[in-house]
């Protein structure tokens, strides 16, 4: 009889974790893709398209890993700030990125969500990504989420907004505003929040990464730029994350693992 998360549970053994303790979500910072360039004497632009390629991998990796949702820091509302040359690049690459592989991503199950404000996108990315959303939205595997434009500071902002709308139209009172009420109004409240937050090439910040879940996330920081980061450096840092006790504000002894 074939059996499905059998097979996955086998593919976790195989890789020395223990199917038990697997994160649900993973959250990853892809950072040092203009470091990893400029080291080789390249465009930062070939980094970002030699980050795409890494992002590949580890998408696939996740889903044979069984996780729920992995979600990856795609562009941030700061990333504009950059030269028109690197974010029309960055723009461009996600556009041709999602053509490319959106077949592929069907056929092995996956799902594409989108956390960011979108409006303010290229309205080709934006289509893209919505048509990948709305096509993959009944499939059984990995929810990969991109978060473009996305910055957990416009996220609770965007939040609050809504909420205080409700509560002009005396929808809401301002009684009922609570951590579920504003957890409601994210961008994709129906996802567990990260167990782990993995950040690439080395700095010890958030950097506007989903603020509001990250509460409880474990955090893994490794020195490795993000084209170098392989299925195996995202083995390593579940490993790492399976020897950790998670107390989620409780004494170790009552903690949650
Ligand atoms: C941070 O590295 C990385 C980004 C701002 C962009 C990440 C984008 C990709 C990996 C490509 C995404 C592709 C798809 C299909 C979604 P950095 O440029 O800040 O590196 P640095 O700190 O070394 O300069």
């Amino acid at each position: 009889m074939e059996c499905a998360a059998c097979d996955v549970n086998a593919y976790i053994s195989s890789k020395g974790l223990d199917p038990a303790k697997m994160p649900a979500h993973v959250a990853i910072i892809m950072d040092g893709n203009g470091r990893w360039a400029t080291s080789k004497g390249k465009n930062r632009l070939l980094g970002h398209t030699q980050g795409y390629h890494t992002l590949k991998q580890i998408v696939y990796e996740s889903n044979r890993l069984g996780l729920t949702c992995l979600t990856v820091y795609a562009f941030s509302t700061e990333n504009w700030r950059r030269s028109g040359d690197e974010v029309g690049g960055l723009m461009t690459l996600m556009l041709e990125a999602m053509r490319a592989e959106i077949e592929e991503l069907i056929q092995t199950g996956i799902r594409v969500r989108v956390s960011g404000r979108l409006a303010e996108l290229p309205e080709d990315l934006r289509e893209e990504l919505q048509a990948a959303s709305h096509r993959t939205k009944h499939l059984p595997g990995l929810i990969f989420n991109l978060a473009i434009n996305y910055g957990g500071r416009a996220e609770v902002v965007d939040a609050v907004r809504t909420i205080c709308k409700a509560v002009e139209n005396g929808e809401l009172r301002a009684e009922d505003v609570n951590e579920n009420l504003i957890h409601d109004h994210l961008y994709s409240p129906d996802l567990p929040d990260p167990d782990l937050l993995i950040r690439t090439a080395g700095e010890l910040r958030l950097s506007n990464f989903l603020l509001w879940e990250t509460a409880y996330s474990e955090i893994y920081v490794t020195p490795v730029c993000w084209p170098d980061f392989d299925p195996s450096n995202l083995v390593r840092a579940i490993a790492d994350f399976q020897r950790r006790t998670r107390k989620f504000g409780t004494v170790v002894e009552e903690a949650i693992s």
